[in-house]
């Protein structure tokens, strides 16, 4: 098989081209990737003279560049990973997340159907479900919770999803979607929770929790996420959405605790600052659709993947630093400047 992989230089695509590449010798994997502030092409590296692996940096919503590639490469499968992700940026300026994340979207399946039947999985995220109250434990997102978006990212992204599915039922398009809970591991950019926490603690700097920190997000080890990805392309039944989760529950203050005491920091560093607006409370995934008919469950507990994902960012400062010497300082200034 050729897999188009969008969005491989970043976070979970550059995990998913790594572990499809070890899982599957026999398949060949492009990476379109338009680099933005979260892509970053020295991840890549250690794929970069594979024979099976090409880079082409491009944009999802450039029909023109997207159809010379697909007549290029004639791919049997798109997953689309490329996306922007970040709730908080989508706050300060939503524009950008309605074009690559829907925009995007609907341009890369309609490449899938002018070049006939390719098959498209989707990524998408739990957060098109909106949030779970904190005091009702028992209440989880199965795959038919109705979509109830908070922030203009998960609303962007239902959008995707509601789009991926139209192309089935419209076009016959052979898609998927798959809805997975937060992810953490390595190559995680430094603006997302735990390896912000990681990084500044390890300059010992404040560690900004919003609000009480007592929001509960789902974690997944990326890796566990990215072999349910590789099994729903595979195995998947088309037309159809598959939850993808940990099991795993926690409190944001309980995780910024957990990585100080695991890096030796004091705890005085935690600084409660300003609520995110229209912070979803709780996340909870059921993912007994993808255990039942994929076979799929978690294999990295969090106690070892945390451990795993923090001597990875100090065996990687290089890495992190250079992404935090540029952009990222402005970035930083803006969202936590006076909050
Ligand atoms: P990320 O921000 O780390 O990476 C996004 C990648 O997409 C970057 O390499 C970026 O350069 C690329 N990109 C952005 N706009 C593009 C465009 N217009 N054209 C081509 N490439 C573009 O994101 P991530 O955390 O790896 O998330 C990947 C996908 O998984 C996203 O669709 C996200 O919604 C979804 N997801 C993420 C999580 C999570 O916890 N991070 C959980 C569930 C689902
Ligand atoms: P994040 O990693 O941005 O993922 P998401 O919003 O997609 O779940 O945030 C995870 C949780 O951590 C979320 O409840 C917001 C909170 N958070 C902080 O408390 N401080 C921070 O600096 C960041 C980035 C997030």
């Amino acid at each position: 098989m050729t897999i188009i992989v969008t969005g491989g230089a970043g976070f979970i695509g550059s995990n998913f081209i790594f572990y499809s590449l070890a899982a599957h010798p026999e398949d060949r994997i492009v990476c379109l990737d338009k680099l933005t502030y979260a892509g970053n092409l020295s991840t890549l590296q250690p794929v970069m003279d594979d024979r099976r692996f090409r880079f082409v940096r491009l944009d999802i919503c450039d029909r023109e560049g997207v159809y010379a590639l697909f007549e290029e490469e004639r791919p049997d499968a798109v997953i689309n990973f490329a996306a922007e992700s970040h709730v908080d940026r989508s706050i300060e300026d939503p524009s950008v997340f309605l074009q690559t994340n829907v925009v995007g979207a609907s341009v890369l399946m309609d490449a899938c159907r002018t070049f006939g039947g390719v098959r498209y999985h989707q990524v998408s995220t739990d957060e098109v479900y909106g949030d779970l109250p904190l005091d009702r434990p028992e209440l989880l997102f199965t795959e038919s919770t109705p979509l109830h978006t908070s922030s203009p990212y998960s609303a962007s992204k239902a959008g995707a999803d509601l789009l991926t599915l139209a192309y089935f039922r419209t076009y016959g398009l052979p898609v998927t979607v798959s809805r997975c809970s937060n992810n953490y591991g390595p190559w995680h950019f430094p603006e997302k929770l735990i390896p912000l926490m990681i990084v500044n603690c390890l300059h010992d700097r404040p560690l900004p929790v919003y609000g009480q920190g007592l929001n509960v997000r789902d974690w997944l080890y990326v890796e566990d996420h990215c072999r349910a990805v590789d099994m729903i392309l595979r195995r998947g039944r088309v037309g159809e959405v598959y939850n993808v989760g940990g099991n795993n529950e926690m409190r944001n203050i309980d995780i910024v605790r957990l990585i100080c005491r695991e890096l030796g920091k004091p705890e005085s560093l935690i600084t409660y600052v300003t609520d995110r607006k229209g912070h979803d409370l709780r996340y909870a995934i059921d993912a007994a659709k993808i255990r039942r008919e994929l076979g799929w469950q978690p294999e990295t507990r969090f106690e070892d993947g945390i451990k795993r994902t923090i001597s990875w960012y100090l065996e990687h400062r290089t890495w992190w630093e250079e992404i935090i010497s540029g952009e990222y300082r402005d970035y930083y200034d803006r969202m936590y400047g006076d909050r």
